[in-house]
């Protein structure tokens, strides 16, 4: 048995230890947001926080997991969205919208880490893919979260 903390709540997943994090997540907690894209590290759709850190949950076994904490997309705002989820939503900023998750997800923890990034610092730290090419606009959006 595998536990850990998600979304502020225990968890225990009866999976083989080496079940990466993204499937327990989306098929044992229905946590759909967490995408699979890749499987190989490289697009960040799966990109989740884990103990502070963005992880790309396809990469990391429930094992590797034990005792940490994770926040999904669900997780990442309770009662109010999140100033990132209004900034990209201000902007029209969703295409397709399957990268969104991630993306997300990887500048909260930039922002956290650093809450007034300069653009730079953001090109660097969100290395996620996106097919509709977002990007200069994800940019902005991120810097207008941080304000
Ligand atoms: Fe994990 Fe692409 S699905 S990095």
């Amino acid at each position: 048995m595998t536990r850990f903390t998600v979304n502020n709540q225990a968890v225990e997943y009866r999976l083989d230890p080496a079940t990466p994090l993204l499937w327990a997540l989306r098929d044992a907690s229905n946590l759909t947001g967490t995408k699979y894209g890749c499987g190989t590290g490289h697009c960040g759709a799966c990109t989740v926080d884990v103990d502070g850190r963005a992880i790309r949950s396809c990469s990391m076994t429930i094992a590797e997991a034990e005792g940490t904490y994770v926040t999904t997309i669900e997780g990442l705002s309770r009662e109010r969205s999140h100033p990132l989820q209004l900034a990209f939503l201000a902007d029209n900023l969703v295409q397709c919208g399957f990268c969104v998750p991630g993306i997300i997800m990887a500048a909260s923890v930039l922002l956290r880490r650093n809450p007034d990034p300069d653009e730079a610092t953001i090109r660097g730290a969100i290395t996620n893919l996106c097919r509709c090419g977002i990007y200069p606009r994800l940019v902005e959006a991120i810097e207008r979260a941080a304000r």
